[in-house]
């Protein structure tokens, strides 16, 4: 048996090694994002990611701490990509648009990728008011509703890193814009009416959209609104007949060239 005294020092030891990997891991992570930037390479490389990851549960093989060490470097994973994004950028992305563009879908995927915070404003009216949006409109009427969403977005004045997925009509209001451009770039998704009936048509939780599930409609308040999310937004991104990746590479790449 060896003296408790060496086993610590050498655990000491083990961890200054650590250390001094993780601080050179977290800065090859920063760096490879800068050259993907500066060479306008795909941020998202998946097949890259999986490939690396094989490599390291082979050599992990059926080592005994095998599930210990797979959350360890979860956790690296997970903070080399906060380090590459915030080597990218410091601001939050709002993302807005019609209902039915994609704002919440995109903002997972951005979230995972990215590893950044999320917030979704209707969600956090929900949790507010202790009730779906639908019974908010019913109860206390579409006003009541917009001062939520506009209270909403002026508490999240102080979130960095975060991606704030903004309801449809959020930013019919100036002062939401207004609030939200103090933090944020604000990304516009767009949808033909055809594409956003097809996504939206099976789910009743849109009031607006209650009794007025059709294309008609759709265009019609797609036209009122048209130029209060053009006004608004910094990117926009046209999402039809695009799948979830190639809106978020198209997304990130023009967020790259945005100087906040
Ligand atoms: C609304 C859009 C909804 C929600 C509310 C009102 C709108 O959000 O905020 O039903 O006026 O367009 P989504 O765009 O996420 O569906």
């Amino acid at each position: 048996m060896r003296e408790l005294n060496d086993i610590k020092k050498d655990l000491g030891r083990c961890d200054m090694e650590i250390l001094d990997l993780l601080m050179r891991r977290l800065s090859y992570a920063a760096e490879i994002m800068k050259c993907k930037k500066e060479q306008g390479l795909s941020i998202f490389q998946m097949e890259e990611d999986k490939r690396r990851n094989e490599t390291l549960l082979a050599a992990i093989g059926d080592h005994a701490y095998y599930a210990e060490l797979l959350r360890i470097f979860e956790t690296i994973d997970e903070e080399s990509k906060c380090v590459q994004s915030k080597s990218l950028f410091d601001h939050n992305i709002a993302l807005i648009g019609f209902m039915g563009t994609g704002k919440s879908t995109v903002s997972k995927y951005l979230r995972d990728m990215l590893a950044m915070k999320e917030v979704d404003v209707d969600a956090m009216i929900v949790e507010d008011q202790k009730m779906p949006i639908r019974d908010i409109f019913d109860k206390y009427g579409e006003d009541y509703f917009r001062d939520c969403e506009s209270n909403a977005i002026l508490n999240l004045q102080s979130c960095r890193q975060t991606i704030i997925s903004c309801g449809g009509g959020a930013v019919i209001r100036e002062e939401n814009v207004k609030n939200l451009k103090k933090s944020s770039c604000i990304v516009l998704l767009t949808a033909s009416p055809e594409t956003i009936l097809e996504r939206v048509k099976d789910d009743g939780g849109r009031p607006i959209l209650n009794g007025n599930m059709n294309v008609e409609f759709i265009k019609e308040l797609m036209a009122k609104r048209k130029d209060f999310y053009e006004k608004a937004a910094d990117i926009i991104v046209e999402t039809d007949h695009k799948n979830v990746q190639q809106i978020c590479e198209e997304l990130f790449l023009s967020l790259l060239q945005f100087e906040h």
